[in-house]
């Protein structure tokens, strides 16, 4: 019984849960463009390179730490050491702050997909500038993700992903083979996406690589400890990790295949550049693509149709990792049954989503609503969580795992049946390499924040400089409340579900009366 509800049934299922985490919006909108801005294909090998070298070790760091404590991201850290628990809080406020904007994302998707029914899948700036319209599939998309966390780790996360990433497998295939059957500006869109040009990429591009990947593979987070903690006993997570990530970066790769043809297809046949296309901008997917979808005759809007709903279904499987990591922590700390859990949660992200997509639909019409630090409140919050906090949070599952556990003792976490000497490599990677790369990143991403880069100038930025205090504000606020509140409390792990399940089943029994009258 307790087996039955705490964790994931299977290894596939564990394994398409976590890689359902990993393929999302990052995959489909941010790699493209990202992609297509720094040089195509030196992009894509710097960018799988960083998944081997970076992202594979980290997942393993997060998945130990869950596995070990079986237990929300809190406890996992505490269990490693009661001083690094701070960080598993933070592994906890930071998908609450992604779960804001990917809720008005993910919003997006459902409503492209339902546009492209009638047609076209729709006018970007005239949607986000909507307000009802955004707060609707904003709604929408996040009582989703509700229904399948309130069912439970096993009926609900593990049962949606084996339905829907073979399904996602299945479109991109469709979408990829029609893309590269487009005839005319198809080889041009292939060498562009193919053929390295390392020329064309810089540090930053390389560093920005690096932070892709660690975003695409949903780290620093939570999500990844989170589901370690689901695992069944005998899933061999370096097998997992190798599945995670090779269908990570085969999805991603089959989303350029599927692109970046069908764009230089519509340049050659419309008879503009690529680069008029908003290639190397955030508009890649929202705004170009529909116009390519528009632009096709005949097929044009079957494509979109399954465009859109891919990208839903990729924002749904990354959304209820990022939702469950929150609930996880509420039902085990507070004893909160799992559906009420999970609806407070959703219900707090998506009142604090409003303005988020508020805010960020003004920005889409030029002009600026809520906005601090000079940025809309969506690019904001994607600043402080994914540039600033993820990496610090990775970074500590890293050094906890790597000096504190110790690589034998996380071998054994890992692989119960025993790895030969995977141990030597893993405690070099977890202290060293990883630890490195990532503080590369971060340094970088502050560097950029507070010296970008404007028309071939670095300036200083006194806004970006902010949103670096601010996200280290909220590391500190992190800190001081786990300090305060929970480093001496118990804060729960995976069997308290159970409990919390059998205190229900009883409060059910007792029937509507109790509570004003009990019978004796
Ligand atoms: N990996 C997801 C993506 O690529 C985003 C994500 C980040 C999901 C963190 C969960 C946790 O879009």
């Amino acid at each position: 019984m307790e087996k039955k509800k705490t964790s994931f049934g299977t290894s596939i299922g564990f394994e398409l849960a976590a890689a359902g985490s990993a393929v999302g919006l990052g995959n489909l909108w941010g790699f493209p463009y990202k992609t297509s801005a720094n040089g195509g294909a030196a992009y894509l090998i710097v960018y799988l390179a960083c998944i081997l070298l970076v992202g594979a070790a980290a997942m393993l760091a997060e998945f130990v730490l869950g596995r070990r404590a079986r237990a929300n991201p809190v406890s996992a850290c505490k269990q490693a050491s009661e001083s690094f628990g701070w960080f598993g809080l933070a592994a906890v406020v930071i998908p609450a702050l992604i779960m804001c904007y990917y809720f008005v994302l993910g919003g997006y998707t459902v409503k492209y997909a339902l546009n492209s029914f009638a047609g076209n899948a729709g006018n970007f700036p005239v949607f986000a500038g909507n307000a009802g319209d955004v707060i609707l599939h904003t709604v929408l998309f996040a009582l989703l993700a509700l229904a399948v966390v309130a069912a439970g780790v096993r009926g609900g996360i593990e049962k949606t992903a084996k339905i829907l990433m073979p399904t996602m497998l299945f479109i991109l295939v469709i979408i990829s083979s029609f893309s590269l059957l487009l005839g005319e500006g198809v080889s041009e869109g292939l060498a562009f996406y193919l053929r390295p040009d390392f020329s064309a990429m810089s540090w930053s591009g390389a560093l920005s690589a690096m932070g892709q990947a660690f975003f695409s593979l949903s780290l620093g987070c939570g999500a990844m400890i989170c589901y370690g903690s689901y695992s069944g006993k005998k899933v061999n997570l370096f097998r997992s990790t190798a599945v995670i990530c090779i269908l990570d970066s085969l999805l991603t790769f089959m989303v350029g295949l599927a692109i970046f043809p069908a764009l230089f297809h519509y340049a050659a046949v419309s008879g503009v550049s690529p680069a008029a296309l908003g290639m190397g901008g955030m508009g890649l997917m929202f705004i170009t693509l529909p116009m390519v979808f528009a632009d096709m005759p005949l097929v044009g809007s079957s494509l979109s149709l399954l465009f859109f709903t891919m990208a839903a279904i990729a924002a749904l499987t990354s959304v209820i990792s990022i939702l469950e990591a929150v609930t996880q922590f509420v039902i085990q700390k507070f004893k909160i049954f799992r559906t009420r859990a999970a609806l407070l949660v959703t219900a707090v992200c998506v009142a604090l989503s409003v303005p988020v997509g508020l805010s960020f639909g003004a920005a889409m019409n030029g002009e600026s609503l809520m906005n601090l630090f000079g940025r809309n409140l969506l690019e904001l919050l994607d600043m402080i969580t994914n540039t600033i906090l993820m990496p610090v949070c990775a970074l500590f599952a890293c050094l906890a795992v790597g000096w504190i556990i110790g690589p034998r003792e996380a071998v054994r976490t890992i692989a119960p049946e025993g790895d030969g000497k995977a141990h030597r490599l893993l405690g070099l990677m977890l202290k060293l390499v990883t630890p490195v790369l990532i503080v590369l990143i971060e340094l970088f991403g502050i560097f950029d924040l507070i010296m970008p880069l404007e028309n071939g100038v670095r300036r200083f930025s006194s806004g970006g400089c902010g949103i670096v205090v601010c996200a280290y504000g909220v590391l500190l606020l992190c800190a001081l409340v786990y300090f305060a509140f929970l480093k001496n409390t118990n804060t729960g792990n995976n069997s308290d579900e159970l409990l919390v399940d059998a205190l229900e089943a009883e409060r059910v029994k007792a029937g509507p009366s109790r509570g004003w009258y009990r019978p004796e």
